[in-house]
């Protein structure tokens, strides 16, 4: 048995390895998050303040968002809440109904391969979509809200599931991460190549059709982009001496992106893929004296030591092909340009897609800095200001950062490369409910080169020291985050921190052992997004009703308790969506999550405070990903690996843990789920 601290030394909350074994939280404790939440909400007086003036505004009808005005507040989230759930299904709210979309395996593009649960090739999954969905994004074709381009990642891979039929997995004990090695300690090239397929971005046509189900339609824009395929380094590192390696010894492009978990979409209508944890995916067996030797930019990032790397051993592929060996940063050649000792440095960035022209090169935007993304979220643009934009660093005490662009938005003429300059930014948020914004950039805030940092590019690469170097504010896990279109205002989830001690707490990461997880929220004075200081409050402090608050009062009901938010999104009409992802939770699960049922969905509306349970998910999975069309009448989630509670000897005896989507014996599959509503209205109400 791996020591999954040791080798996952970044990511086991991310994948959920370690709820199920936390002492369960404190309750003594309870009287503390309700003083901090009456300090909070106290500061909320002058926050709120603002922002009542700004929801009466819009309710008068002073802003032109489409169904936004049609709905009053206490309507926003008018549907009959769904209970916690113990079951392998999907429920949604009475009146509302759902379809399965675009599972694992459906083929998009090419000969268009069927999909085989467990048996398919490597080469069939670059033409089908892959697995572990996560972040997604409707995009209509010519306005249409039936009629678009479903653009999601796939984070990671259950190897398993992908090799069910084959041999060294079908009857044998396997859990949700063993891969086979052979006697030699290498792999099958095609099982390498089917797990490289797996990851990445699927972008596909979908139309609503006239029996009014979805379906994938065969389009020239439908693509596969995968853990192999060519990028682009955009940005101030490119052409660093960090970034050269045998493939581009100029340090301008590399191959594939792995673990997207959240993504972004810009004000020009790309899509951003974020690279939340992608060290595990390399091996580093340097050494100097007989002990490790990483660089700084592989250590603060926990790039795997193990010669197999964190994860699936991907440089073990038995060909020795340079696309697998390149995952091995080992330093091996005279130079970097005769190995691959900075391909690691080459991950970690938000990576951008134009889904409307299938033949161009995703281009890494390396201005938004080198870390853990869960993902981005983009501020209201306005037209002849800069860009801005937010992404979380997903690993306990991590990060949250801000990029302000030097150029300003045009309409029309303003591109990815607007990314490439301007400012990145890491936040501090004061107990005071006060914030401010640290410049990350060459000479400031003690970034020199007497202190280590040599330019801009080192400090991109290296933005987590940076970070720490600034004095930034250490988080409980930033996930999502969202902007209220009609408010500016901006939430982020901060999912959990079973690390936290009570010595450590602060007023925006409050709670020691912090199982359950909060989301903040912050403004700006006049809505400037630009500014280098904002107030924040927290929204709620989820839980169960014993140690939950709001920032309205009051703690969650039975129909609206959770814990761990990470997928956010705030739709036109304001409407707050929260996923869950308390791990992989199954039937049989015991533990401090156990009141919360299996993961899901819940509704909120930011103005009164309210929160209902709108969807839950079947066993093992995580519900992740949210986006609906444009008219709000149908909306995309996407429920990730289904199963992966499921033991190694469960696996062995044939028994995958969850039946979703197909309930046929087979695999389960990570698939999109559409949600409609009965009557034709909006999602939500
Ligand atoms: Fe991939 Fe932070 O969840
Ligand atoms: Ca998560
Ligand atoms: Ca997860
Ligand atoms: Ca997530």
């Amino acid at each position: 048995m791996k020591d999954l601290e040791q080798d996952y030394p970044d990511y086991t909350e991310a994948m959920g390895y370690e709820h199920g074994d936390e002492p369960q939280c404190n309750n003594s404790d309870n009287r503390n998050f309700y003083d901090v939440m009456e300090a909070r909400v106290a500061r909320r007086g002058f926050l709120m303040g603002g922002l009542a003036t700004v929801a009466t505004g819009l309710i008068g009808g002073t802003l032109t968002g489409k169904a936004a005005l049609a709905q009053s507040t206490s309507s926003l989230i008018g549907f009959t809440a769904v209970p916690v759930s113990f079951e392998d299904t999907v429920v949604v709210p009475e009146g509302y109904s759902f379809q399965i979309l675009g599972a694992l395996g459906e083929p998009i593009s090419g000969d268009m391969p069927a999909y085989r649960p467990g048996a398919n090739t490597g080469a069939e999954r670059e033409h089908q979509i892959g697995q572990c969905h996560d972040g997604i994004h409707y995009f209509p074709i010519e306005g249409s809200s039936e009629d678009g381009l479903l653009v999601l990642n796939h984070e990671y891979i259950e190897p398993r599931f992908l090799h069910a039929e084959k041999e060294g997995y079908k009857g044998v004990a396997h859990d949700k991460r063993s891969v086979v090695y052979d006697a030699d300690g290498m792999r099958d090239d095609d099982e390498v190549r089917m797990e490289i397929a797996s990851h990445g971005i699927s972008v596909y046509r979908t139309a609503k059709q006239s029996d009014g189900q979805w379906a994938i339609v065969a389009d020239p824009h439908n693509r596969r982009i995968t853990a192999n395929t060519p990028m682009e380094i955009g940005g101030p590192v490119r052409g660093s001496s960090l970034v050269r390696t045998k493939y581009s010894p100029d340090g301008t492009a590399t191959r594939g992106t792995v673990n997207n978990c959240a993504h972004g979409v810009t004000p020009w209508n790309t899509y951003l893929a974020a690279e939340e944890n992608w060290a595990g995916y390399f091996s580093n067996t340097t050494e100097l004296d007989q002990k490790p030797d990483l660089p700084r930019e592989h250590a603060r990032y926990g790039v795997s030591t193990n010669p197999n790397g964190g994860r699936y051993g991907w440089h073990k592929a038995k060909s020795g092909a340079d696309e697998y060996v390149r995952w091995d940063a080992t330093t091996r050649g005279a130079s970097a340009a005769e190995d691959y000792r900075n391909e690691p440095n080459t991950y970690g960035w938000m990576v951008e897609i134009d889904p409307f022209d299938p033949e161009s090169t995703p281009v890494k935007r390396t201005h938004l800095g080198r870390f853990a993304h869960e993902g981005v979220v983009f501020a209201p643009v306005v037209e002849g200001a800069p860009v801005v934009c937010y992404s979380g660093d997903d690993a306990r005490f991590e990060y949250i950062y801000k990029f302000v662009s030097d150029d300003v938005f045009v309409p029309g003429d303003t591109d990815g490369s607007i990314l490439d300059s301007g400012t990145l930014y890491v936040a501090k948020f004061n107990d005071d409910g006060t914030g401010e914004w640290l410049a990350l950039a060459p000479g400031r805030n003690g970034l020199t080169p007497a202190n280590g940092f040599a330019d801009l590019a080192d400090i991109l690469v290296n933005t987590r020291l940076a970070g720490d170097h600034v004095g930034a504010t250490k988080m409980d896990r930033p996930e999502w985050g969202t902007v209220d279109p009609n408010t500016g205002t901006l939430f982020f989830a901060l999912t959990n921190n079973s690390r936290r001690t009570q010595a450590q707490t602060d007023a925006v990461n409050p709670r020691a052992e912090n199982n359950f997880g909060q989301i903040v929220r912050w403004n700006y004075e006049n809505n400037d997004h630009t500014k280098a200081s904002f107030e924040w409050d927290l929204f709620v402090l989820a839980g169960n009703a014993r140690n939950s608050a709001l920032a309205t009062g009051g703690a969650l009901n039975d129909d609206s308790i959770f814990a761990c938010p990470d997928g956010l999104w705030c739709d036109g009409d304001s409407r707050l969506w929260i996923q869950t992802d308390m791990g992989d939770l199954g039937p049989d699960y015991e533990g401090p999550l156990k009141d919360f049922g299996m993961n899901g969905m819940l509704a909120a509306n930011p103005a009164t405070g309210e929160i209902k349970r709108f969807l839950t998910g079947p066993w093992g999975q995580e519900t992740t990903g949210v986006v609906a069309t444009p008219d709000g009448k149908t909306m995309f989630i996407n429920f990730q690996h289904p199963g992966a509670h499921a033991s190694a000897e469960q696996f062995a005896a044939g028994d995958f843990g969850s039946g979703f989507p197909d309930y046929d014996g087979t695999v389960p599959r990570c698939a999109t789920v559409v949600i409609t509503k009965d009557d034709g209205g909006f999602i939500g109400t």
